[in-house]
């Protein structure tokens, strides 16, 4: 008790001591702590990152300094200003914040591995050869779940798409990429609890039971993802899970973090395809005009002819892939829904100017941080009605992809972001937009698919997870499927 109260007396006036210290100094942004000393803004960010920055975007602007528990955190909300901050590997740091985090949310630490080393083997296994043979096998793997109903006897099932979603995605997905000696479902189970868990973990406001939780489920898929080699054969040896290990132990990574590690990457890989795929589908499902476009587009397609069974002429898988509706769907769907935060350190003195002219000074010290959910994508200069599913947004009448959009009178080079940008941008984007593409296609032919209630929206979106990818939806949307007979061709 005598040592709560001693620290209580040194820190509590280190803290407001700190406080009054740091003050806007010229060329700085605005500065705004909060009136927490300390703590500032943290309560305010934690509980709801997108309506914290947009109350500060209106009341400073497009940049501004805030106090965030004891960090000074810069954000940047002027899409054509992004490149000086992306594109300064210099001044700015992307490994250390993301080192931090990936120590407290998979207990993962890889000193000796340099984030170029690592990013080099992530583009060599998504692009290319790897990228074709990885398209092959997951589309093989839905094409097994969703095989037609040879009887035609199939029940109606009941179920939120949410889960549908997740569910199927993450085990072709899971199919793909890692070991399948292991049981998908045991390992898809405790994926959900522990991804349910993230950003809390991240956030460090897991309460007593629900640390337990975390860092149970945690260390059960670490033992679930330890490679179990006796039983494994041929193809388990060439997975993109075996090489990852394998360009672990060449980096001198022990057997410990080698477990840790295909954890970070089981996440990385499966914690975004599914959500999008249930947004793009309750969309669809809930705007019957969306929903009618992309059928008939759909119609001009040959699914069959795109199965891995056949091999088709060049000419007619490149038909199949050419879908400006559903592409704008897609890159639609994303603009609402895709909400990382692009962070930085700021490792020297750095002068950030600004498209429209204006200098500011960034302190040594502090993080810079874009937020691209809310600008570009949900910015109503950019974006009309920016809250609205509209499908053909990104299309223009003659069915080209629309990529003119404005800020200020200028041309936008960056007009949605749900990929990232700079040296940290997706490197399996192309992998994932065929993968949902595929599913999708494969949904609206293989199932009848209806929501349960025809009045039924899709569900708000759940905001402790603004900042960490994909945004989930509290609660579901309940659907009623069953197979059909044949394929539509
Ligand atoms: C809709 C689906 C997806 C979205 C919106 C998405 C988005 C992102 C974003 C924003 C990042 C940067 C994260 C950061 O700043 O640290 C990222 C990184 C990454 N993504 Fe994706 N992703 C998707 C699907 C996938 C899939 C299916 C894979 C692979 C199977 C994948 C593999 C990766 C990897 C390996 C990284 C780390 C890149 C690095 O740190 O250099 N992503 N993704």
């Amino acid at each position: 008790m005598l040592w709560v109260l001693f620290l209580l007396l040194i820190c509590v006036p280190i803290l407001i001591l700190l406080y009054y210290t740091r003050t806007r100094q010229e060329n700085e942004p605005p500065l705004d702590k909060g009136i927490i000393p300390w703590l500032g803004h943290a309560l305010a960010f934690q509980k709801d990152v997108a309506k914290f920055l947009s109350r500060m975007k209106e009341k400073h602007g497009d940049v501004f300094t805030a106090c965030v528990a004891g960090h000074y955190v810069t954000v940047l909300l002027d899409p054509h200003s992004f490149d000086g901050v992306l594109h300064d590997n210099i001044r700015l740091d992307f490994s250390r914040t993301r080192q931090q985090l990936i120590k407290r949310v998979f207990g993962l630490q890889l000193p000796g591995i340099e984030p170029a080393a690592e990013r080099m083997f992530m583009e060599t296994h998504f692009r290319g050869v790897c990228l074709s043979e990885m398209n092959h096998s997951i589309s093989s793997h839905l094409h097994e779940l969703l095989l037609p109903d040879p009887s035609g006897q199939s029940e109606w099932r009941r179920e939120g798409l949410f889960s549908l979603c997740y569910r199927l995605l993450f085990r072709a997905g899971y199919l793909t990429l890692f070991d399948s000696t292991q049981d998908v479902t045991a390992v898809y189970k405790e994926f959900r609890k522990f991804d349910h868990l993230l950003s809390k973990l991240a956030r460090c406001s897991l309460k007593g039971g629900e640390s337990r939780a975390a860092h149970s489920s945690r260390k059960r898929l670490w033992e679930l993802l330890s490679p179990n080699n006796q039983h494994s054969g041929e193809a388990e040896w060439r997975s993109w899970q075996r090489s990852y290990q394998r360009f672990l132990q060449k980096e001198g990574v022990d057997a410990e973090m080698q477990k840790r590690a295909l954890l970070l990457q089981l996440w990385t890989t499966q914690c975004n395809a599914g959500p999008a795929a249930f947004w793009l589908l309750g969309f669809l499902l809930t705007h019957p005009e969306a929903m009618k476009a992309v059928q008939s587009e759909m119609r001009g397609l040959s699914l069959e002819d795109s199965s891995p069974q056949h091999t088709p002429s060049t000419a007619r898988v490149k038909k199949a892939h050419v879908t400006p509706v559903l592409d704008s769907v897609l890159k639609e769907t994303l603009r609402l829904t895709a909400a990382a935060m692009i962070s930085r350190d700021v490792v020297q003195d750095k002068v950030l100017r600004m498209a429209n002219g204006e200098e500011y000074r960034l302190r040594r010290g502090d993080k810079v941080c874009l937020f691209p959910f809310l600008s570009p994508q949900m910015d109503p200069q950019i974006h009309q009605e920016p809250q609205l599913f509209k499908y053909d947004r990104f299309l223009n009448e003659d069915l080209t992809a629309k990529d003119d959009f404005y800020k200020d009178g200028r041309r936008l080079k960056y007009f949605t972001m749900p990929w990232g940008a700079g040296s940290n941008m997706c490197v399996g984007k192309d992998f994932a937009v065929t993968t949902i593409k595929k599913f999708v296609l494969l949904m609206l032919t293989r199932l009848d698919l209806e929501v349960c209630d025809p009045q039924a929206r899709v569900p708000p979106v759940d905001q402790s997870r603004y900042g960490f990818g994909m945004l989930q939806p509290e609660g579901d949307l309940q659907v009623r499927y069953r197979l059909k007979r044949t394929t539509s061709s």
